[in-house]
């Protein structure tokens, strides 16, 4: 037999092409991360319809917050280009699609190295190379982007795990996936937590852009962001400053999510920040974006003040939030003991595979 699948790369995707995106990412993670929400259609359609705008600074990156963003002034971030597959209709025209696949390009200073792809296959159409013709494809425009390093983030113990070993990728770091029902999370408690006494320090939040008078500070806490434990991944190094980072809280709120910031003030200093993300909508579930406390600020207890704060102001202005999800690389033991301090509990692993691209 010879090969049922043609697969189509869509760019620009339409909105069509974001509809049959969603619907295969749907059933394949019905199967294979039951419980965890699929994007919405609306979801899926920004993002992969803007996936080709020259954003004026940085986008979402690997692990869940925003990555920094290119060198200085305004310039692409990412492009994320799309693949579908749909089953040949014996000439017939294009039948059912079977799978999916995206491959985002960084394309910011520190991170033109880096490509990041996400594939998919209906559940039902599996084992016939579908997944493996996709992989193709990716591979081959991330070479011909001179991409050194190929992830992709696979949830552990499923077929995922043998179609990355088959294909060449490797382990790079495991991921712990935490949730926090916010019921479980006592407003007194947060009362508490946020009055202990740091002496020196004050809170300041915002939302969306972050305030002009602390932007410089801002970006020099957000450059604590490249010590953080990231494994053998090969992520790269990137740099920060005022422009970027409101670029990057310009995209989110661009595509009409909810960005909220607690920073820790130390004098005219952001000694460290938390953000969290609300999708559009009517989501009940928030994101953990980054949470970095500056080295040498360390060790203290600012992390959970920080978090507290941003659990309080949940509670107080977005009752209709009821639980916040978050992951932490599992090497990263002081995040996890403050995520885990405040409740949050573990739901599942993820790997990040890594294929290095001759
Ligand atoms: C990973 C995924 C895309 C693979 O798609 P697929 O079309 O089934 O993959 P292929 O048919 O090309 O499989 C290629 C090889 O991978 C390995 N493999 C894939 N699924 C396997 C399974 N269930 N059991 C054992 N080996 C498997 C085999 O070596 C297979 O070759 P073989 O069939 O000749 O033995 C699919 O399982 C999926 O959608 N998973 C959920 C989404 C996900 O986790 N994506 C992250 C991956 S980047």
């Amino acid at each position: 037999m010879g090969n049922r699948v043609s697969i189509v790369s869509v760019e620009p995707a339409s909105r069509a092409d974001a509809h049959v995106w969603h619907e295969v990412v749907t059933a394949s993670m019905a199967e294979d991360l039951a419980g965890v929400p699929p994007p919405t259609r609306a979801q899926a359609h920004t993002r992969l319809t803007q996936a080709h705008t020259r954003l004026t600074g940085p986008g979402p990156g690997p692990g869940p917050g925003p990555g920094p963003g290119p060198g200085p002034g305004p310039g692409p971030v990412s492009r994320l280009l799309t693949w579908l597959a749909y089953e040949d209709d014996d000439g017939a025209g294009r039948g059912r699609a079977v799978g999916a696949a995206t491959l985002r390009l960084f394309d910011r200073a520190g991170q033109e190295h880096l490509a990041e792809t996400d594939l998919h296959v209906r559940p039902d159409a599996r084992r016939r190379g579908t997944g493996t013709e996709l992989l193709s494809a990716v591979v081959a425009e991330a070479k011909a982007a001179r991409r050194r390093s190929l992830i992709a983030e696979v949830p552990a113990c499923t077929p995922a795990e043998l179609f990355c070993v088959r294909h060449g990728l490797r382990r790079a770091r495991p991921l712990y996936h935490l949730l926090l029902p916010l019921s479980e999370v006592h407003r007194g408690w947060l009362d508490e937590l946020t009055a202990t006494d740091h002496p020196g320090y004050r809170p300041a939040e915002w939302d969306g852009i972050v305030p002009g008078t602390l932007a410089d500070a801002f970006a020099a806490a957000r450059k604590a962001m490249n010590v953080t434990p990231v494994g053998s991944t090969d992520h790269g190094a990137v740099g920060w400053d005022a422009g970027r980072v409101r670029a990057m809280a310009e995209v989110v709120t661009g595509r009409g999510d909810t960005l909220l910031t607690v920073a820790a003030l130390d004098g005219d200093e952001i000694a460290g920040f938390t953000e969290v993300v609300i999708p559009r909508g009517t989501a009940t579930r928030a994101r953990q974006y980054d949470t970095v406390l500056v080295p040498d600020r360390r060790g203290h207890g600012l992390g959970v003040w920080l978090k507290a704060h941003m659990l309080r102001r949940l509670h107080d202005e977005y009752p209709q939030v009821t639980e916040i999800e978050t992951d932490n690389a599992a090497d990263n033991v002081h995040m996890l003991a403050v995520n885990e301090h405040l409740g949050f509990h573990r739901e599942r692993t993820t790997y990040q595979y890594q294929l290095t691209l001759e």
